[in-house]
């Protein structure tokens, strides 16, 4: 009997995980091939399993999804095999693609241009403003001396507490007021550290202001609504770019210049610039490339993508992330992206596959990790914009989803094989692709 979806389940945490998946197949018409088939996702390694169950809740078993290289990603000079976690099927391709194009016309060039991260303990205080400024340097100094426990590790790593900053919001909301620090976080991407500190930091102000015998009893309180640091980090920023000739762009297209192509090029990336709906899928092809990174390294991929995001937005209007420079005889094509990115810490050592991707990468350093991750982006903005300008997107993704079609309908290998050949110089399609498996199954 299925198990009725109304029900309220109790105690779901408290259940032994085999318990677990027992209950959850009961929502299937046949639950011994439901559990058959979570188990069979299980890792072989018993050990290695309960390490992938004890990095969340309630896990009843493991999501594949593929881990591909890109090889031959040159970036400042230095010859990488990119590792890349994604389920889109051109995503790799197009990451290669534009790392040998550009392998080819110099490489890949990137900058790191600030590591900054930031962090606020939000809270109301119903006192005059100017009161609270001057109180600030000392108030600075007790902060500081509370979070040392938490802050001594990482300032023998050569990071810390930058700057502890007091803002007024009390236009916005009535007594609100924000403590904006910054931090130097080093290779990690800091997370815990910085929410640590300013947990730190919001009991450490109210002890403060309670000890101001010279304020009124009112003024010596305040209410500490929430400490967490922001995924907004315009200060952690990489400057990526590729750069050639414009002559070394004539053989892109058969149908243009290399300057006509830069051209085209060019105006596609400023209609991301000036139109929000090209913008998000334009950004949305560079996170193709940057997440594929994050997840293959162990990085949370949503704090990156809810910085980019934030980022494109900063003077009002979502735009792209990337842009084109043409001048004097050269086509530049420039990523600048906030990434908040960590190569200790976190899942980085703890994933068997995290800590071997950034072995593969010759363990980096989180502001190396930034230049890799942005670059994984550039290129595979760069594949999507010059398709999308000569041939077309569906030409290259449908080519590359072909095994996607095939697999659906249930090809065997000798039928795999034989539309590969036939599908080389035709239009691949779900239709084209079943009807050609119809007529060799004729
Ligand atoms: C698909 O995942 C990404 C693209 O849509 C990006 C773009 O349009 O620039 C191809």
């Amino acid at each position: 009997m299925r198990r009725k979806r109304d029900i309220i389940i109790k105690g779901f945490s408290k259940l032994l995980k085999e318990d677990k998946l027992k209950l959850v197949a009961e929502y299937f018409e046949n639950p011994g091939e439901v559990i058959e088939l979570l188990k069979s996702f299980w890792h072989h390694d018993e050990s290695q399993q309960k390490l992938f169950d004890e990095f969340s809740e309630n896990t009843i078993t493991n999501f594949i999804i593929p881990y591909g290289i890109a090889p031959n990603v040159i970036i400042n000079g230095r010859n990488y095999l990119i590792p890349m976690v994604i389920e889109e099927s051109s995503v790799v391709a197009a990451a290669s693609a534009a790392a040998k194009f550009w392998s080819e016309r110099g490489g890949f060039k990137s900058l790191v241009l600030s590591t900054k991260k930031v962090g606020q303990v939000h809270f109301n205080w119903a006192g005059p403003a100017t009161l609270l400024f001057d109180l600030m340097p000392a108030l600075d100094r007790m902060l500081r001396e509370a979070a040392k426990p938490i802050t001594a590790n990482m300032e023998k790593r050569g990071g810390g507490i930058l700057e502890i900053k007091l803002i007024d919001l009390t236009d916005k909301i009535e007594n609100y007021y924000q403590l904006l620090v910054t931090f130097e976080t080093k290779d990690s991407m800091g997370a815990n550290f910085i929410n640590s500190v300013l947990e730190e930091f919001g009991q450490t102000l109210k002890v403060f202001l309670s000890e101001q015998t010279q304020l009124s009893v009112a003024h010596r309180q305040c209410d500490i609504i929430m400490a967490i640091l922001s995924n907004f980090t315009p200060e952690c920023v990489v400057r990526t770019w590729v750069e050639c000739p414009l002559s070394q762009l004539d053989n892109v297209d058969e149908k243009l210049s290399g300057d006509a192509f830069a051209r085209k090029f060019e105006t596609a990336v400023r209609i991301a610039e000036v139109d929000v709906y090209r913008a998000a899928t334009h950004n949305k092809g560079i996170y193709n490339g940057i997440d594929s990174v994050a997840i293959a390294t162990g990085n949370d991929f949503r704090a990156i993508e809810a910085a980019g995001h934030t980022y494109a937005a900063r003077d009002g209007q979502y735009r792209s992330l990337s842009r084109v420079e043409i001048e004097g005889g050269m086509f530049r094509f420039i990523l600048e992206v906030p990434l908040a990115l960590g190569t200790v810490g976190g899942l980085t050592s703890l994933h068997p596959l995290a800590k071997q991707s950034l072995e593969l990468l010759g363990n980096p350093t989180a502001s190396e990790l930034m230049m890799i991750a942005s670059t994984m982006g550039l290129a595979n903005n760069f594949s999507a914009v010059k398709s999308l300008t000569t041939k077309g997107i569906q030409a290259g993704h449908m080519k590359m989803h072909l095994f996607n079609i095939l697999n659906h309908f249930k090809a065997n290998e000798s039928e795999k094989n034989a539309a590969v050949e036939h599908f080389k110089d035709q239009k691949v399609s779900f239709a084209s692709v079943g009807q050609y498996i119809a007529s060799l199954r004729k």
